[in-house]
């Protein structure tokens, strides 16, 4: 297999040519946060929280690391100030709208505001780790999203997850960044059938909003 050279925090790296930057920092020992991201899944880049800065040449931007392949020379900062900032106001959008779980621990590291946007809670980022399980390792498609934009969730769809979701015992639930899943499923497994549990999402999360936020950080 090929091998790349690239330099993460000042640390020279040689990573196999089809890795991410996510795993190249990982396997180098450098620690990014994700909240969208599992090793069984594939990549989906929807969090924007594991963003690194890259240089290549003289031209400098930032990329989700989840996603992004490693290349021969890049230049990496993934605690760069701008890097911070951004993932601060990713966090406090996140808080506004899901502020339990992962997304309360990592807000405690990063010392995030809970109160810096308006709150609308939803306890759910949309960040399809439930989704994608379910469909990926699982095959059993138990869970979907339906709707779009703004009014896009998560669903459980009950014809399917009468029969799949008793035998799995729920291996989706500690997925879930925010909590809301396994209360969700425990509401609705009684009556499941009669109601169709419903994961209500984040709104205030999609790239137009999080181009707006952190275009004027720098
Ligand atoms: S319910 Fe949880 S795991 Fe599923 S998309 Fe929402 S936040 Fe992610
Ligand atoms: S972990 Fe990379 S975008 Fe979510």
């Amino acid at each position: 297999m090929k091998k790349v050279s690239l330099t993460i925090d000042g640390k020279e790296i040689s990573a196999s040519e089809h890795a991410t930057l996510l795993q190249a920092a990982r396997d180098a020992g450098i620690q990014i946060p994700t909240l969208c991201h599992d090793d069984r899944l594939a990549p989906y880049g929807s969090c924007r929280l594991c963003s690194v800065e890259i240089t290549s040449g003289k031209k400098a931007k930032i990329v989700a690391s989840c996603v992004y392949p490693v290349e021969n020379g890049l230049v990496v900062e993934t605690m760069s100030p701008r890097i911070v900032k951004i993932r601060r106001v990713i966090l406090e959008l996140l808080q506004a709208s899901s502020p339990k779980g992962r997304v309360e621990e990592l807000s405690k590291v990063y010392g995030t505001s809970t109160d810096k946007f308006e709150k609308e809670l939803t306890f759910c980022i949309l960040c399809g780790l439930c989704v994608r399980y379910c469909s990926e390792v699982k095959k059993a498609h138990a869970l979907g999203f339906i709707g779009r934009g703004i009014e896009k969730q998560v669903v459980f769809f009950p014809e399917i997850a009468l029969k799949s979701c008793p035998g799995c015992e729920g291996e989706c639930f500690s997925l879930c960044p925010t909590g809301i899943l396994p209360n969700k499923f425990a509401q609705s497994v009684p009556s499941f059938g009669k109601v169709q549990p419903t994961v209500f999402p984040v709104r205030l999360w999609d790239e137009d909003n999080f181009l707006n936020l952190t275009r004027n950080i720098t």
